[in-house]
């Protein structure tokens, strides 16, 4: 048993999730990894059961049933797939800019054909030469009219060319750095905008990342969300609700890994007796089950702050640690999945290769782990908080 703290209401339509992974995406993992092809048949499942909808509010066509689920619904589809998995956490991240910064009417225009899944969301942040250091970024965004003209290039984008819609970063005033950012939605049908390549990578094979180019492409005034100035703050407001999707879609990889795992050392014989009962096997089953169930904690207990309205540095910290630790659980548990297996771990036959390989990605994209430590350690070097030391003083 894991740790489960869903209401009975939540439990249900999370078993649902786990259903329809089970039933209708697993058959199709290996095959989703080997074509690297994008896998519109799962957009089309999410679209028939309204999975999408999970992710957003009652007022925008959602189910409002809040972060928490949604964070199990990733979690249980990244068990089979974890490039399905990311079609949802990309869905949040793509949306999350009008979720926290849209005016009525972008929410109102957007948010219910993302909720449906008619439209898929991507979210253009980093750049040939601003990876971690988004704030290096170089695409512009000048001022015409009512209008702005975006010129420069995006990389590492997920869901690049699948998406209809695009939350995009610019520079509006290239002298004032972080200050001199701002935000824009992008529509995908845009005169200029393009696709200029795909990557091929070594994991999360079906879903798409790719460079973007915009040259002068003209968006209304209207689509800049919140004021001039403020998309740098927004960036980094929407990565510390987006991560733990990240940090979710980890969890899922090494839960599947660790199920996967457990199931070949109860029936692989050696030395007359199921491999799960040789203790140096059934310590490594012993940790990894452990790492999982801490990975959740810190994952769940994201939502439930979320689910409260828990906002500002308690949340950006939560937010990285559920990253950084699923994630980093993720690499390690698939790593030992592939040992338990053996040579057989090691063949496309079985599924624990991809999932070592998918695992990889998840300690890099949406902040490294080593961004992530950055942002843990200073909201604990800021936090005010009187210590043991402090309080023991006369
Ligand atoms: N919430 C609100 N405001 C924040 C904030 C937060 N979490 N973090 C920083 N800010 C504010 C600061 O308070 C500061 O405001 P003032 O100027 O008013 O003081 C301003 O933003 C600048 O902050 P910093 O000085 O901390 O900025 P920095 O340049 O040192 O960068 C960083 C900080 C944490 C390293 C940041 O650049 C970062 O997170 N980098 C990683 C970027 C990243 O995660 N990219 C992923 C791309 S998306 C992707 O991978 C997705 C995909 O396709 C799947």
């Amino acid at each position: 048993m894991s740790y489960d703290p869903l209401t009975p209401e939540q439990r249900e339509l999370r078993d649902l999730v786990r259903t329809l992974a089970q039933e209708r995406i697993a058959p199709r993992a290996a095959e989703i990894d080997a074509s690297h092809e994008f896998p519109w048949d799962v957009v089309e499942v999410f679209r028939e059961h309204d999975v999408f909808a999970l992710l957003f509010d009652e007022a925008h066509g959602g189910a409002g049933t809040g972060t928490l689920l949604a964070l199990t619904a990733i979690e249980e589809v990244s068990k089979v797939c974890a490039t399905s998995g990311l079609i949802l956490a990309v869905q949040e991240l793509g949306s999350l800019g009008l979720k926290l910064a849209g005016t009525k009417e972008q929410k109102e225009r957007y948010l219910p054909r993302l909720a449906s899944g008619e439209w898929l969301a991507a979210y253009a942040l980093s750049e040939a030469g601003a990876g971690s250091d988004a704030a290096a970024m170089r695409t512009r965004a000048t001022r015409r009219g009512d209008a702005y003209v975006l010129d420069g290039q995006k990389r590492f984008i997920t869901n690049a060319g699948v998406a209809s819609l695009y939350t995009v970063f610019a520079k509006t005033d290239a002298d004032a750095d972080h200050a001199g950012i701002s935000a824009f939605v992008v529509e995908a049908d845009a005169p200029g905008f393009d696709v200029l390549r795909l990557e091929p990578k070594l994991g999360i094979s079906g879903s798409t990342t790719g460079e973007l180019a915009f040259d002068g492409v003209e968006v209304s005034a209207e689509n800049r969300l919140g004021e001039e100035g403020e998309g740098f703050k927004l960036a980094m407001r929407i990565l510390d609700r987006s991560r733990p999707g990240i940090a979710a879609q980890a969890l899922g990889i090494a839960q599947g890994a660790t199920d996967y795992a457990l199931e070949y050392a109860k029936t692989r014989v050696t030395m007359g007796q199921p491999i799960g009962q040789h203790q140096l096997i059934a310590a490594k089953l012993a940790d990894m089950d452990t790492k999982c169930e801490a990975a959740r904690g810190l994952l769940y207990r994201f939502g439930q702050m979320a689910d409260a309205g828990v906002d500002g540095p308690a949340l950006t910290k939560a937010s990285a640690q559920a990253k950084l630790y699923c994630s980093d659980v993720a690499m390690e548990v698939t790593t030992e999945a592939v040992q338990i297996l053996g040579g057989y771990g090691y063949i496309k036959e079985y599924p624990v290769e991809r999932m070592m390989r998918d695992a990889k990605i998840t300690q890099i994209y949406e902040g490294t782990n080593e961004i992530q430590r950055l942002v843990i350690a200073r909201e604990m070097l800021s936090e005010t908080r009187s210590s043991t030391l402090a309080s023991a003083r006369p």
